[in-house]
C-alpha cells in the first residue's frame, strides 16, 4: 500500500458516489437510492443501484458492487493505487508528492523497463527462428502449417540451445536485477543466470495494446511440460489478459471465439477467424469475461472436444453469462481442437460449425441429461428439477418461457408441469419453504439451509447498516460473535467496531478493509440485501427482527451442538437454547 489509510479514507469521503457514477450511468432517483442500467453487464431493465447514504453501488443482476474505489478499479480496469490517484485528482486532494513522485516514478520506470525487456526478448527469439540456428524451430511451425506471414503476425520465435538471450539483453544494457524480475531467467549463485526457456518454440503473449508482457514456450517433441509459461510479474497478470485479444478486438465479427490453446488461436486467425482468443493456460476468470464484454456481447466456446474441454466449458458458461455475454458452444467432433479441425476439414466446415453452435443452456442440459437414468421416475424428476434450476437463470421472462416450451417439447413433459418445477425452484431459492419430497431432496435441502444461514446474517447486517441503533437495541441478544461465516464474520466485526467508535456504520469504509475486488463485491452484496422493512408496520417489523435474530442464534446453537462434548459445553448450550426461547426484542 502506497498511501496512508487516513488519506485514502479522506479522498473517499470527499468523493460523492452519485456524482462519480452519473457521467457513466444514467441514474434515476428511486426512493432513497438511484437506479440505472448496470455498466458491468448488459440489461434492459435497471438493476444497478447507487446509495448516497451508504456511498456504495450494487447490481442486483450481476453482483457488481463496492465503493467509489471499487467502481474506478472495475470501470477503468486499474489497480487500487491508480484508483486512489484518479479520485484524489477529482476531489482536489493532493497526494504526498515525495513518496508519490519517487516511488511511483520508480515503479512506472521499472514497468517500462520490463516491457522493453520483453519486447527485446521477442525480437531476439524471432531472429533466432529466422536464422540458421533456428531451423528446428522454424521447421516445427512449418510442419504445423503456419505461414511466414502468421509467424510474423504472432511474433513467434525460437530460443535456440544457447544462453544467447542473456548475453543479448546484457548487451542492450539491462541489469541482473531487472532481468531477474522479468521471469525469463533464474539466478543461481553458482551458475549465474539461467534461461527459463530452452529449446522451445516461443509464443509472445501480448496485451490489448500489442505490448509483449510474457511468453509461452512449447517443447518441440513430446517432453513435459508441453507448455511453459512466464510467471506472473509486474506486467503480467494472467487472469486479466487473453491471448489474441490484441487482434480480436479489431475484428469485425460480432462474437469472440474462445479457445483453449495458443495454437488454436493462431490456426483460427490464419484461417480468417480473427476474433479467436484464449485464456492463458488457466481456466477462464471473471475478469477475462469482463474484458471480453468490453468488445463483444457474444462468445462461442470452442474448447477441446474431450472430457476436460467439456468440463471447462461448463465452468466457463456461467462466468461468461455472469459478465452479461450470450454464450454458444461449438462442437468439433471428431477432432480434438480448432487447430486439428481446420487442418483436416478446412475453414468452410468450421464456418458451418459456428452456425450450428448450440447455446450455452442447451449445452448444459445435454450434459446434464447424461447423468440421469430416465427409466427411473425419481431420477427423471431430479433431472426436471435440475433443469428448472438452470431455467431460472434466464432473467428475461419471455426468453425463459421460450426455453420452458422448447425443453418441455424435447423432454416430453407438459409445459405447465415444467413451469411448476420452475416455480418450485424459484420459491425454494428465495428461501420460502415449499413442499418437496424430503427424502429425495436431502442434498438440495442442505444447500438451502446453508443459503438460509447466509441470508439471515446478510439481511441483519444490511438492516444494521440502515439503522445503526439496532446494535444497541439487540445488545447482548446478538453480538458480533454470532456471525460466524466469512466474510460475514469479518464484516460484522467491522460493523460493530465502527459503531462502537462513532455510533455510525459506514459500509463504504468497511468495503475498503477488504483488498480483493471479489471480496469487495461480496461485502457490497451483504449490505445490499433487499429489505422490505421500510414498508412494514412496527409490529411486523418486530416480528421479522425477532425471527432473524432467532434464526442466527439457532444456527449458532446447531453449530456448537455439533462440536460440544463436555458437560459444561452442553450445559451452556442448554442455557443458550432456553434464553433463545424466552428472548423477545421490542421495537
Ligand atoms: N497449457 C499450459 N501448460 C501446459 C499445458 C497446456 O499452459 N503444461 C495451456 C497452453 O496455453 C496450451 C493450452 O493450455 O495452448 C491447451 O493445452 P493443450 O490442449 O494440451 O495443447 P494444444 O493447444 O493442443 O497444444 P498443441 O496443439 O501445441 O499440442
Ligand atoms: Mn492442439
Amino acid at each position: 500500500m502506497y498511501y496512508p489509510d487516513e488519506l485514502v479514507e479522506e479522498i473517499r469521503t470527499r468523493t460523492d458516489i452519485v456524482n462519480l457514477i452519473s457521467p457513466y450511468v444514467h441514474l434515476k432517483k428511486n426512493g432513497s437510492n438511484y437506479v440505472g442500467l448496470c455498466p458491468f453487464h448488459s440489461e434492459k431493465t435497471p438493476s444497478f443501484s447507487v446509495s448516497p447514504s451508504k456511498q456504495m453501488y450494487y447490481c442486483f443482476g450481476c453482483g457488481a458492487g463496492g465503493n467509489a474505489y471499487t467502481f474506478v478499479m472495475e470501470y477503468d480496469n486499474v489497480e487500487f493505487k491508480e484508483a486512489v490517484e484518479i479520485l484524489a485528482d477529482k476531489a482536489g486532494v493532493s497526494l504526498p508528492t515525495a513518496t508519490y513522485s519517487e516511488e511511483a516514478k520508480a515503479a512506472s520506470n521499472r514497468k517500462k523497463r520490463m516491457i522493453d525487456i520483453h519486447s527485446d526478448a521477442a525480437t531476439y527469439y524471432y531472429s533466432i527462428l529466422k536464422s540458421p540456428m533456428g531451423t528446428t524451430g522454424y521447421g516445427y511451425f512449418k510442419d504445423r502449417g503456419l505461414t511466414d506471414e502468421t509467424i510474423l503476425r504472432f511474433g513467434l520465435g525460437y530460443t535456440g540451445k544457447s544462453n544467447g538471450l542473456y548475453r543479448y539483453l546484457k548487451q542492450k544494457g539491462y541489469g541482473d536485477e531487472e532481468l531477474n524480475f522479468s521471469g525469463l531467467f533464474t539466478f543461481d549463485e553458482r551458475y549465474g543466470a539461467r534461461e527459463k526457456f530452452w529449446n522451445r518454440v516461443m509464443f509472445p503473449i501480448m496485451d490489448a495494446n500489442n505490448r509483449v508482457i510474457a511468453f509461452g514456450g512449447r517443447v518441440l517433441g513430446d517432453a513435459l511440460p508441453k507448455y511453459l509459461n512466464s510467471p506472473e510479474t509486474q506486467i503480467f497478470d494472467k487472469s486479466r489478459n487473453l491471448y489474441g485479444l490484441n487482434y480480436a478486438r479489431h475484428s469485425k465479427a460480432k462474437y469472440f471465439l474462445l479457445c483453449e490453446g495458443y495454437m488454436d488461436v493462431i490456426a483460427l486467425h490464419q484461417a480468417g477467424f480473427d476474433s479467436a482468443v484464449a485464456s492463458l493456460g488457466t481456466s477462464l476468470t471473471g475478469m477475462q469475461a469482463n474484458l471480453i464484454k468490453r468488445y463483444v456481447n457474444r462468445v462461442i466456446i470452442t474448447y477441446d472436444s474431450d472430457g476436460a474441454g467439456m468440463k471447462a466449458a461448463l465452468r466457463a458458461i456461467p462466468i461468461l453469462k455472469g459478465a452479461g455475454l450470450s454464450v454458444k458452444v461449438l462442437d468439433m467432433k471428431p477432432y480434438k481442437d480448432p487447430d486439428e479441425f481446420i487442418k483436416n476439414l478446412g475453414r468452410e466446415e468450421y464456418e458451418k460449425r459456428i452456425e450450428k453452435a448450440v447455446n450455452g443452456f442447451e449445452f448444459e442440459i445435454s450434459v446434464l441429461e447424461k447423468q440421469f437414468d430416465f427409466s427411473d421416475p425419481e431420477q427423471k424428476t431430479d433431472f426436471y428439477l435440475e433443469m428448472a434450476k438452470k431455467l431460472l437463470t434466464f432473467e428475461d421472462e419471455l426468453e425463459r418461457d421460450n426455453y420452458i416450451q422448447a425443453m418441455a417439447a424435447k423432454y416430453n413433459i407438459r409445459t405447465e408441469d415444467l413451469k411448476k418445477f420452475v416455480a418450485k425452484q424459484s420459491a425454494s431459492m428465495a428461501g420460502i419453504p415449499v413442499a418437496v419430497n424430503k427424502k429425495t431432496y436431502n442434498q438440495s435441502d442442505n444447500k438451502k439451509k446453508e443459503d438460509g444461514q447466509i441470508q439471515a446474517q446478510a439481511l441483519l447486517l444490511t438492516w444494521m447498516a440502515n439503522e445503526p441503533s439496532l446494535i444497541d437495541l439487540l445488545g447482548e441478544f446478538l453480538t458480533e460473535e454470532d456471525f460466524f461465516e466469512e466474510p460475514y464474520r469479518m464484516t460484522a466485526h467491522y460493523v460493530y467496531t465502527d459503531y462502537a467508535e462513532s455510533k455510525t456504520i459506514n459500509p463504504a469504509k468497511i468495503i475498503n478493509m477488504f483488498t480483493d475486488v471479489d471480496e469487495q463485491k461480496t461485502v457490497a452484496g451483504i449490505f445490499n440485501r433487499h429489505l422490505a422493512e421500510e414498508n412494514l408496520s412496527r409490529q411486523e417489523k418486530e416480528k421479522v427482527l425477532n425471527e432473524l435474530v432467532k434464526r442466527i442464534k439457532k444456527q449458532n446453537v446447531d453449530r456448537l451442538a455439533k462440536s460440544a462434548t463436555t458437560p459444561e459445553e452442553l450445559q451452556k448450550l442448554m442455557k443458550m437454547m432456553i434464553e433463545m426461547q424466552k428472548m423477545h426484542i421490542s421495537l
